[in-house]
């Protein structure tokens, strides 16, 4: 299929570029967009022919469900059913990197909830995304625009790398803001939340408005024999790389001796390391290729750069990429639970 570019820049006037991509949407096509936090591909999220055509697209297994987007919170009263703490969450959270797990009312297709009785739904802040939802006049169901297992492209040539071809057309806004996909909770009877995937709206976030917030185990654990996921995308595998990326847990003297004991001629090493270590870590491992990510403790630029880093070390045939281990406070919790799945839970404590 030949993809259509459509180029967003600083000066661009929305509405008129946005038109011919809003029109693909509603004849039932795919269209790859940006949001705050990564790039989606999207479809009419009313329309299961173009829904379905989604999951072709990505690779992604027909059960695990997309997210719905919508232009402002109120808009969920036309395909989900509401209650007060979503609109509490709302308040103070939307538009942005928040999805609210509801129930879904008939509007939505099986399709498109993956089978579910529930539908997640989010509404973006990201300015284009906000805007091809407006012209579209109905919601936008858009799962992250990468090949399913591969991480979530951050950038344009990365969305382009993996959707060229396979949609009616992509939007270049260039790069994503935060770089991590959208916080997604669960309403719980009790009014209290369930965390199901960390982002940049963090538990402390949630919190600090007065909800109790428990974390699902698989966020930062293995599932183990026969649990299932309350949320259906836990059980596949995530932004796996072909080299295996370890986890160190320790200080930087104790990577670089525990990366030193396992060098061996034949292997290419890369490391992913703050840039307060850079220079010890370049001295101590001449033979390995640094990746710089962010100063320990700017979570934010961690974020930003993390599934970049994964695939731009994908392409130099690594035989092990090594990367810290963060911590799971704010946004650490986040890049935790990325870096574990990427990391298929292979973590060493030094
Ligand atoms: O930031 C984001 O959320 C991006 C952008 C494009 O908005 N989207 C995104 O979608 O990350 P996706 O499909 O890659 O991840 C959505 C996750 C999946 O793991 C899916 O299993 C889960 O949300 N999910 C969707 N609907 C659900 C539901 N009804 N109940 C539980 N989990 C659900
Ligand atoms: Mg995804």
């Amino acid at each position: 299929m030949e993809t259509k570019l459509f180029s967003i820049t600083k000066g661009s006037n929305l509405s008129t570029t946005l038109l011919d991509a809003a029109d693909i949407i509603k004849s039932g096509g795919l269209v790859v967009f940006p949001t705050e936090t990564v790039y989606g591909l999207g479809a009419d999220a009313t329309n299961p022919t173009a829904t379905s055509k989604i999951y072709l697209a990505k690779g992604r297994p027909s059960d695990n469900p997309l997210i719905i987007h919508i232009a402002k919170p109120e808009d969920a009263e036309i395909y989900t059913y509401t209650n007060s703490i979503y609109y509490l969450l709302a308040e103070h959270f939307m538009p942005g990197p928040l999805t609210v797990i509801l129930p879904s009312r008939e509007s939505i297709p099986l399709t498109t909830r993956g089978g579910l009785q529930t539908v997640a739904v989010r509404c973006p802040e990201n300015r284009i995304a906000r805007a091809l939802i407006e012209l579209c006049d109905v919601a936008i169901a858009a799962p992250s625009a990468n090949l399913s297992g591969s991480p979530s492209p951050t950038t344009f040539e990365y969305a382009y790398a993996d959707m060229n071809g396979r949609v009616d057309a992509i939007i270049d806004g260039g790069n994503c803001d935060f770089g991590l996909e959208s916080t997604i909770v669960k309403i719980n009877d009790d009014n209290s939340l369930t965390l199901l995937r960390p982002g940049k709206i963090t538990k402390e976030d949630l919190e600090m408005i007065g909800l109790e917030v428990v974390v699902a185990n698989a966020v930062t654990q293995t599932l183990s024999e026969g649990e299932t996921a309350i949320s259906p995308g836990m059980k596949y595998k995530h932004y796996a790389p072909v080299a295996p990326l370890v986890l160190l847990d320790g200080t930087k003297e104790q990577a670089a001796a525990f990366i030193s004991e396992n060098m061996s001629v034949d292997k290419k090493v890369a490391v992913i390391a703050y840039e307060d270590d850079v220079t010890y870590l370049s001295d101590a491992l001449p033979y390995a290729d640094l990746y710089k990510f962010g100063a320990r403790g700017n979570e934010e630029e961690q974020a930003r750069l993390l599934f970049k880093l994964l695939r731009d070390t994908d392409k130099n045939d690594y035989s092990v990429i090594y990367a810290p281990l963060p911590d799971t406070s704010g946004i650490g919790l986040a890049l935790y639970n990325r870096m574990i799945r990427a990391a298929a839970h292979n973590i060493i404590r030094l």
